[in-house]
């Protein structure tokens, strides 16, 4: 019988913050997906972490997940053009799948209170890093006349709420690029696919909350959250269906919430 992951085989998937929450786990998922070919680009700035996870996932897979660790700052423009012209021979420079999961916040701060210096660096990750990675892959992929990229957004993004206001943004920004994407491509062979997930546990909640462990760990209190595994597991799923099937939008939730505020807490 063939896998339902048979279209993955031989792929070049490059991945954003890889080294965390979502983006290891699907790193992970894909390795785990498609053990006898593949080719994984894994980025994020602590460059440490990532060998860490390109050794645990040879160690689990085999070399036959060949991988390429790559240190970039998604805000840095001169970093994100350079990426894909310096990827390691055999990786062939074709990105088949980019997955646009690095992402950020810092604060709560309601308008007037934003600091500068997180508009601006929320901005620069969360938007323009996600709308130049896209460009830096699309070339090739118009050239091919196929490939998939798949945002990771957020039910922020469409559901805005109270001290969340930068955060939100960014995220509807890129959900509006991505609908504006999806219909400038739809002659082609490219899939442009959403996955907006709810409440997942990981570090991002200790980076919103500037490392004060304790709100931090409040914030899913008599919650039970979604796992990084478990937002992986559909991006993997989009990615491997056959070239016509598109998943072109998801809103993943655990089952105790409805939108960014409507959260059932058993307390
Ligand atoms: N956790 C949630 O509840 C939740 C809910 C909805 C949506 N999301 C979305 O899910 C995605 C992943 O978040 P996560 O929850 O897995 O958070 P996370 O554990 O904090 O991971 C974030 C990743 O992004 C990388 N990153 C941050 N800034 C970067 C930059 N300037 N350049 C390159 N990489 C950068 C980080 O690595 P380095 O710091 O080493 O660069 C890290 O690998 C984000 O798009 C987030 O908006 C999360």
């Amino acid at each position: 019988m063939t896998s339902i992951f048979h279209n993955l085989h031989n792929k070049t998937i490059l991945i954003t913050g890889a080294n965390s929450g979502i983006g290891r786990s699907t790193a992970f998922e894909f390795a785990r997906s498609s053990p006898e070919g593949l080719k994984l680009v894994l980025t994020a700035r602590r460059v440490d972490r990532l060998d860490e996870i390109s050794r645990q996932i040879s160690a689990e897979v085999g070399e036959k997940v060949r991988i390429c660790v790559r240190k970039l700052d998604v805000s840095k423009v001169e970093e994100v053009s350079a990426l894909v012209e310096g990827l390691d021979e055999g990786f062939n420079k074709d990105v088949d799948v980019l997955v646009n999961n690095a992402a950020f916040m810092s604060g709560f701060e309601r308008a007037p209170d934003i600091p500068l210096d997180v508009i601006e660096s929320v901005w620069a990750t969360n938007v323009i890093g996600v709308i130049n990675m896209t460009q830096s892959v699309l070339k090739g992929m118009k050239k091919r006349g196929k490939g998939d990229i798949i945002m990771i957004g957020s039910n922020a993004g469409r559901y805005a709420y109270v001290g969340g206001s930068i955060y939100c943004a960014s995220e509807a920004a890129v959900r509006s690029f991505t609908q504006s994407l999806s219909k400038e491509l739809i002659a082609t062979r490219i899939r442009v696919m959403t996955v907006d997930p709810g409440q997942v546990l990981t570090e991002f909640k200790d980076i919103r909350h500037r490392f004060d462990k304790e709100k931090a760990d409040a914030v899913y209190a008599g919650c039970d959250p979604l796992t990084p595994d478990d937002v992986a597991e559909i991006i993997v799923f989009a990615a491997s269906r056959r070239e016509n099937v598109v998943v072109a939008d998801t809103l993943l939730y655990p089952s105790h919430q409805a939108s960014s505020t409507d959260i059932y807490r058993k307390l």
